[in-house]
Formats: structure tokens, C-alpha cells, sequence
């Protein structure tokens, strides 16, 4: 399908939450983003436990496993693409490209050798939907001397910028990234620490479920404020942009060793503090970054946990929060759609990323195109 104002794209997006892949098919006419049909594609139990086990315990991850989950998420990829098609009765003759975003293993920007490593064989969802396949955004970034992430903000500037007023985009994921529209000069944005990683990994750890469901147990604790300031503490949160990070950085081992000065704190109030916690790093990396934004604007799926967007509100006040929801776009889909729109940059021979986020050494085009 030649690529033009009407064509439609997939992007593919599975985050550091792994709670199943995100496929948004969409058409991008006259700078809009019309979402056609989405479609969550959860992972098999087994898979997502090995791929839990293979992130969190590195040294459990041998070459061979490597490779099998390499081609095992890109089964996973296509199938989702293979459904949400089904769903939409969309040829496949009718999509110009798939953006994917695979599935992060391990980010790792800062070391000595940088890099950063998405799985889910690209080959392997060209092959079997028949649809060309734009994969492997972050690393032509790190090549760049950039971080590799966040890589959303240049979508977020093309569909939520505004002449009139300041704006911040805000993604609660796993983890949580701001991107900073003002009405002039260059867009900043970086991940301001834990979205949702922390509140889902305490709360699997004490009551068994995958994640606390509209914060329903966080609203009944309280905050442990000389906790809360201990978590604070930690120098990711003062460190200049461009940075980045991951469940590498902020997991249970990383909460541990602060609990450990707190052993008597209730895992209720710990829940809290950690709900309180997400959204003071968000609202203080506005704060320090941007204070002059009028409007937040959140996506992602911690917009579903009631507590936190109420803390959020609270911690970003005056500004006024809701969700991308208000200008059109599912707050759900924004990261998936972001992938869509990468692809066609791509295509077009268009940079993806902002060097004045990233802090690349340039603008480049991102990924690696494998034809249908
Ligand atoms: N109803 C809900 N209540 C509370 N939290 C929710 C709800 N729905 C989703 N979430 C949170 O959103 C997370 C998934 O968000 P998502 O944006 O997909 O993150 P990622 O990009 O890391 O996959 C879940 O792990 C959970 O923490
Ligand atoms: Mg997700």
C-alpha cells in the first residue's frame, strides 16, 4: 500500500508494566490521529512470567532463551496484528506499515557501553501479516548518543502542541515520562521515575493480584511522609534531563532497601506513599522543568487508578488535569498510536526522535524497515 494522506498504519507497543501488547490500527489525515480499531493482546501466562524472570534476573537469561523469546514475543506481535485486523475486516493490502516497539528487556543508556534492547522479531511480524515492519526505534537514538527514550514526545508535540497555551503530556506507564510543550522554543521530556511499577510489584507482593485495581487499596492507607521523603531521596529524581530509566532502576530491591528504615510501616500506608510518591515525581518534574504549564494532560494506564490521579491533581495544582481523552485520543492508545505514527516517519525518511529530549547528538530516522 503506497503511503499517502489516507493510509493506515499499526503500532505495536508492549511496556515495561508487561501487561499485554497494545495494536492500534489508525490514519493520520490533516495532523489528526483517527483510531480505526484497537485490540489488547495479552501475553500467555508462561510467556510473560519468562519474560518477567529473563528482565528482572538478568543473569537467569541465557543466549538460547534470548533467542527463543525473541521469536516468541514476535509471534505474540503478529497475532495481535493478525486480530486486530480481523476485528476491523482491514486488509492487510491496505496497511502502509506496522511500528513496533517490541518488548524492553533491559535499558541501559548510562553504562560504559550503552545500549538498550527490545525483543520481538520484526521478521517474523513482516513475514507472517504480510505487512511491512518498522521495528527497533530506541537503538538509532543510543547510536546518536542519546538516551533511546522517551521517543513519544515527538508525538506528543505533533498532536497535542498548542499556539495558545503550555502544555504537559504526562504517560503513566511502568514508568512515568513528562514531555513539555511550550508555546515557543524546544520541546523537553524525560522519564520523571515510577508510574505504575512499584504500586503494581508492592501489590502483587501483598495481596497476589497484578495491579491495585482503581487504587482502591492505596486510597485506604494513609502516607508515611518521612518515607515518602526517603523514596524522594533518591538522586535519579534530581538528575538533569535528558535522562531515562527503567524497572532496572526502580523495582522491589530498590523500595527494599529504603523499607528498611520503615519496617513498621503498614503495607496499606506503603501502597499509599508509593501512590503519593509517583505523583509528587511527576508534579515536581513539572514544577523544577516547566512551571508555566496551564494544562496536564495524562495518559497512559495509570489514568485508571483513581487515588493516583486525585493525588496528581493536588500535586499539580493550579495546572489543570485531565486526559488526552479531551482532544480526541483515547488515553489508552497514545503510546500504541505514537508507534503508528513513528513508522510513517520513518517511511517518509522524517526524524523520530528530539535531539533536545533524547539528548541525541541529532535528529535521526528510527528503526529498521523489514519489507512486506
Ligand atoms: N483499573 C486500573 N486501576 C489501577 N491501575 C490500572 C488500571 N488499569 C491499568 N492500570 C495500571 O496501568 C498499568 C499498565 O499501563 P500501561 O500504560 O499499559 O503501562 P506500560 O506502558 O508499562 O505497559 C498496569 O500495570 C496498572 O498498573
Ligand atoms: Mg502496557
Amino acid at each position: 500500500m503506497p503511503d499517502n494522506n489516507g493510509s493506515i498504519y499499526i503500532g505495536l507497543m508492549s511496556g515495561t508494566s508487561m501487561d499485554g501488547i497494545d495494536a492500534a490500527a489508525m490514519r493520520f489525515p490533516d495532523n489528526s490521529c483517527n483510531l480505526i480499531t484497537t485490540h489488547q493482546h495479552p501475553y500467555p501466562g508462561g510467556l510473560r512470567t519468562a519474560l518477567a524472570a529473563a528482565s528482572r534476573k538478568p543473569h537467569a537469561c541465557t543466549l538460547d532463551l534470548l533467542g527463543e523469546l525473541d521469536q516468541r514475543v514476535g509471534e505474540c506481535f503478529r497475532d495481535a496484528v493478525a486480530k486486530l485486523l480481523r476485528k476491523a475486516k482491514i486488509d492487510p493490502a491496505d496497511v502502509a506499515a506496522i511500528g513496533s516497539h517490541g518488548q524492553t528487556l533491559r535499558h541501559r543508556p548510562d553504562a560504559e557501553n550503552p545500549f538498550t534492547l527490545q525483543i520481538g522479531d520484526p521478521n517474523v511480524i513482516a513475514a507472517g501479516t504480510g505487512i511491512t515492519t518498522v521495528a527497533d526505534f530506541r537503538r538509532r537514538d543510543v547510536a546518536e548518543g542519546g538516551q533511546g527514550a522517551p521517543l513519544t514526545p515527538a508525538f506528543h508535540h505533533w498532536l497535542f502542541s498548542d499556539s495558545n497555551d503550555a502544555r504537559v503530556l504526562v504517560n503513566i506507564g511502568g514508568i512515568a515520562n513528562v514531555t513539555c510543550l511550550p508555546i515557543l522554543g524546544p520541546v523537553t521530556g524525560f522519564d520523571c521515575g515510577p508510574g505504575n511499577t512499584l504500586l503494581d510489584a508492592w501489590n502483587l507482593k501483598h495481596r497476589g493480584t497484578q495491579f491495585d485495581r482503581d487504587g482502591k487499596w492505596s486510597v485506604e492507607g494513609s502516607v508515611d511522609e518521612a518515607l515518602l521523603g526517603d523514596l524522594l531521596a533518591d538522586p535519579y529524581f534530581a538528575l538533569k534531563p535528558p535522562k531515562s530509566t527503567g524497572f532496572e532502576y526502580f523495582n522491589l530491591s530498590w523500595l527494599d532497601n529504603v523499607l528498611a528504615e520503615h519496617a513498621s510501616t503498614p503495607p496499606a500506608n506503603v501502597q499509599s506513599t508509593l501512590c503519593e510518591l509517583t505523583a509528587c515525581a511527576i508534579a515536581n518534574a513539572i514544577r523544577n522543568h516547566f512551571g508555566a504549564a496551564k494544562e496536564v494532560i495524562v495518559c497512559g494506564g495509570g489514568v485508571h487508578n483513581r487515588d493516583l490521579m486525585s493525588r496528581l491533581g493536588n500535586r499539580a495544582f493550579p495546572a489543570v488535569l485531565h486526559t488526552t481523552a479531551v482532544y480526541g485520543l483515547d488515553p489508552d492508545w497514545v503510546e500504541a498510536a505514537a508507534f503508528g505514527w513513528l513508522a510513517m516517519r520513518t517511511l517518509r525518511g522524517q526524524p523520530g526522535n528530539i535531539a533536545s529530549v533524547t539528548g541525541a547528538a541529532r535528529p535521526a530516522v528510527l528503526g529498521g524497515v523489514y519489507s512486506a
